[in-house]
C-alpha cells in the first residue's frame, strides 16, 4: 500500500538543491541532525558547498545542480538514486519590477529556476520514491507566492506558479506514495533578503518547520510571523493587503475596484 503519512529522515537519504548557503544550508544541518544516511548537497559550484562537506564529510556530498539545466538534473537523479526527501530551496530574485526591468530576462530567469526548476527535479527525483514506495518533496516558497507582491514584480509570481505545481504535484504522487509540502516563507536573514529592513527569521528556524513538515506530511504551512500575517491579511482584506503591498512601490494611488 502506498505510504500516505510523514517520512522520518533518520536512515533516509536527502538532497537539497541551492544547499551551499542561506535557508538550503540549514536545511543539510538539520536532515544530517534529525539522522539522514547522506545529504546530497545540490550547488552550482560544488566548492562552495565545501565547508558543509568539511562538517561531516562521511555523511555530505556536494554534487553540481543548476536546477535550470536538464542535463545535470538528469546526472544528479541518475547518481543520487537512493533519495528519499528532496528540498527543492534554490531560488532567485532580481529584485526588479515587471515594469522597470530593462527587459523580460530577470521575470524569465526567476520562472526557469523558481518554477520550472521545482518541477523538472521533481520529474527527476520522484520516479525513484515511487519505486521504493516512500518519499517527500519540500517546496521552498514564499508569502509573495500566496499575495501578489509589485515589489517582487518576477519572483512573486514565480512562486504562485511554484505553489500551484505543488498542489498539482501533490495530488499526482500521493496515490504513489510521495507527500509533497509547501513551505510559505516570510523574510529571513540570508543573502536574498540583505535589502530587506525589519525583523528577519534564522534559516534553521524554517528548516525545522520544514523536518516537521517532512515528518508530519504537512501540506502546506507558513513558517514564520510574516506569513501567517501575510495570510491573515489575505483572508481579512485582500484589497486592503493589495493597496499595502502597492505602497511599497511608492504608488500614490491604486484600483480600488473590486
Ligand atoms: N530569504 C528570504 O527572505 C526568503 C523569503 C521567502 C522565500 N525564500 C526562498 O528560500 C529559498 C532559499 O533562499 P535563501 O533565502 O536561502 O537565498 P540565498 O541565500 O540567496 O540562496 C539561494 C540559493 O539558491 C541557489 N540557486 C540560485 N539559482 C540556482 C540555480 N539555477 N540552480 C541551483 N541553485 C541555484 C543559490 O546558489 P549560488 O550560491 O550558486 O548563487 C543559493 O544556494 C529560495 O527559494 C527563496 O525564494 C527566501
Amino acid at each position: 500500500m502506498a505510504q500516505t503519512l510523514g517520512l522520518d529522515p533518520k536512515g533516509k537519504a536527502a538532497l537539497v538543491t541551492g544547499g551551499n548557503r542561506g535557508i538550503g544550508e540549514a536545511f543539510v544541518r538539520a536532515l544530517r541532525d534529525a539522522g539522514a544516511s547522506k545529504v546530497y548537497v545540490g550547488s552550482r559550484d560544488p566548492a562552495a558547498a565545501a565547508h558543509l562537506v568539511a562538517e561531516d564529510p562521511a555523511r555530505t556530498v556536494a554534487i553540481k545542480l543548476d536546477v535550470t539545466k536538464q542535463d545535470q538534473i538528469d546526472a544528479a537523479a541518475k547518481a543520487c538514486g537512493d533519495v528519499r526527501i528532496l528540498v527543492n530551496n534554490a531560488g532567485m530574485f532580481h529584485n526588479v519590477t515587471l515594469m522597470n526591468a530593462p527587459d523580460m530576462s530577470a521575470a524569465r530567469d526567476e520562472m526557469e529556476i523558481n518554477y520550472f526548476g521545482v518541477v523538472a527535479m521533481t520529474r527527476a527525483f520522484a520516479p525513484a520514491m515511487i519505486a521504493a514506495g516512500e518519499g517527500s518533496v519540500v517546496n521552498v516558497l514564499s508569502a509573495g507566492g500566496i499575495a501578489a507582491s509589485p515589489v517582487m514584480g518576477g519572483y512573486s509570481p514565480s512562486k504562485f506558479a511554484a505553489r500551484a505545481a505543488s498542489m498539482c504535484l501533490r495530488a499526482e504522487l500521493a496515490l504513489k506514495g510521495v507527500h509533497v509540502c509547501a513551505l510559505i516563507v516570510g523574510s529571513v536573514d540570508t543573502r536574498m533578503a540583505t535589502h530587506v529592513q525589519g525583523k528577519k527569521e534564522r534559516p534553521e528556524d524554517i528548516a525545522a518547520v520544514g523536518l516537521k513538515a517532512i515528518r508530519r506530511a504537512i501540506d502546506e504551512v507558513d513558517t514564520d510571523v510574516m506569513a501567517v500575517e501575510v495570510r491573515a491579511s489575505l483572508a481579512r482584506d485582500p484589497k486592503g493587503l493589495e493597496r499595502q503591498m502597492a505602497k511599497l512601490l511608492g504608488l500614490s494611488t491604486i484600483s480600488t475596484g473590486r
